[in-house]
């Protein structure tokens, strides 16, 4: 019987050749393009069993190349094989009929599980197609409910990690996933530092930190490689003899290791199976592309929120009478939600918008912000935009909802006589009638070009006097027992 073909497609020579050599040493015959027109051509003239494809490559991509190629040859499985992959990316290509995805740098083992499955599907297609028997049938049927699971599992997975932010609610959903995925009862997250493993989530008893220097771990950071402990040996987490096999994933990010996941504690059978070992490793590496992920829009968000800070603090500094206004703001307004004793979430929400309430008077002419005089109609018009403006340049951001609220409607009123939507009390969110008392106090008793400051006692009437009509009576009964509400005041933190 003649090797099997497989067609390699890669525009960098490097990935090529060593794709050939591998495919070449396992046994089976190589061929090469250079690009998805010249593997079109090829693939015209040559019948192949397996085609593996690079997805960015010049004149025709790896999609294109695969959608020609289910025209031309549907039976032909085709594999992707890419540096940087995204999870679109993935999903785009399994949408388009590719049976595997594979990222570099890649190792000739996995290049032969994807060849080997890929074969053995091909063949029982191809038995099918030519009238093949119940038992071809059958065994087909079987492969692709397990890639559908397969596939379904990872779409929920990824779709589950994409909807958190907060890295330690994301530890936390993967082990809860791992256990659910694995049918395992203990499941352990711990990331790599200083020469320790920290545990970061857990089901079920574990140490907090493990030496990495003569223990399994280390074995499995400097392989890169899954690692199986089996039953009665010890377990490096708890110290305890285990009851089932042991599996350790490694999360890797830029070729290095910096975390591990630890399965055990089977329910139902005491070792894992191949296919048990193949969802674990694929999740791994979904788990680890999130979290590169959200670790690099963590210091994209904070670099991004200090800068947002900044700038408020530099429109504010242009005008001396609301320097310092956002950072007094959101500290009434953390009193308050001290006072109704409100979450932390909740302070973090105020901690963030409350500096940028105001981000959108960037927008507003130097002229109209600056005016040492009263302001014309026309003038106080161009003014309230800044709550629209200050809401479309936070609005790309979607992990902002809530403080894009405090952002968008930080002047409307419970009447509904605000602006600018014109909200009344029940559709106003708590927090931002929070931060609306909060300004109004500010704005009292700052001097303004055009009047001088009300006194506390003053802007408290004034407040008492619109509990009801402008603000919530009950954000206003807090604020009265707030330090700065009872006449203290609040020291700006020169930084
Ligand atoms: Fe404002």
């Amino acid at each position: 019987m003649d090797k099997p073909k497989i067609l390699i497609i890669d525009d960098d020579p490097v990935v090529r050749d060593v794709l050939s050599q591998i495919v070449d040493s396992l046994g089976f015959c190589s061929d090469i393009a250079v690009d998805g027109v010249e593997g079109l051509r090829k693939l015209n003239n040559t019948k192949y069993d397996l085609i593996f494809t690079d997805l960015n490559m010049p004149k025709m991509d790896g999609l294109e190349f695969l959608r020609e190629v289910k025209s031309i040859s549907p039976l032909t499985p085709v594999a992707i094989i890419t540096g940087y992959p995204t999870l679109e990316d993935a999903v785009d290509a399994i949408r388009e009929g590719a049976k595997d995805f594979i990222t570099k740098p890649f190792k000739s083992e996995q290049i032969k599980t994807t060849i080997e499955r890929l074969l053995r599907e091909r063949m029982l297609l191809r038995g099918i197609s030519s009238g093949g028997n119940a038992v071809s049938v059958n065994e087909l049927y079987k492969e692709v409910v397990k890639r559908l699971e397969e596939i379904a599992i990872l779409q929920s997975v990824s779709t589950e990690l994409d909807e958190l932010y907060d890295n330690n609610e994301i530890y936390e959903r993967i082990v809860f996933m791992a256990s659910r995925l694995l049918t395992a009862n203990e499941v352990c997250f711990g990331i790599l530092s200083n020469g320790y493993l920290r545990i970061k989530s857990a089901t079920g008893k574990t140490k907090k930190e493990i030496p990495i220097a003569g223990s399994v771990l280390e074995k499995v950071i400097k392989d890169k490689e899954y690692h199986v402990i089996p039953s009665g040996e010890t377990n490096p987490f708890t110290e305890t003899k285990l009851k089932t096999e042991l599996l350790l994933i490694p999360l890797v990010t830029n070729n290095e290791v910096f975390g591990l996941l630890s399965i055990t504690n089977k329910i139902e059978a005491v070792n894992f199976t191949e296919d048990e070992i193949y969802l674990a490793i694929t999740f791994g590496k979904k788990v680890s592309l999130r979290i590169e992920n959200n670790t690099l829009y963590e210091i994209f968000y904070t670099t991004l929120i200090n800068t947002l800070k900044s700038l408020v603090v530099s429109i504010e500094a242009r005008d001396s009478y609301t320097m310092h206004h956002s950072e007094r703001v959101t500290n009434y307004a953390l009193q308050i939600c001290d006072v109704m004793k409100l979450s932390k979430e909740e302070k973090e929400i105020i901690q963030f918008g409350g500096y940028l309430h105001d981000i959108g008077k960037i927008g507003v002419k130097d002229t109209v912000l600056l005016k040492p005089s009263r302001l014309t109609e026309e003038e106080m018009d161009e003014i309230k935009r800044h709550p629209i403006i200050g809401e479309s340049i936070i609005r790309p951001l979607r992990m902002f909802t809530s403080e894009k609220d405090l952002i968008l409607m930080h002047h409307e009123r419970i009447d509904g006589n605000g602006y600018p939507l014109g909200l009344t009390g029940d559709k106003i969110p708590l927090l931002v009638k929070i931060l609306t008392v909060a300004d109004t106090y500010d704005a009292m008793t700052s001097t303004r070009p055009y009047r001088a400051a009300l006194s506390h006692a003053a802007a408290i009437k004034e407040l008492q006097r619109c509990s009801g009509t402008q603000f919530d009576p009950e954000v206003v009964k807090a604020f009265l027992q707030t330090p700065v509400g009872r006449g203290g005041y609040y020291e700006i933190q020169e930084k």
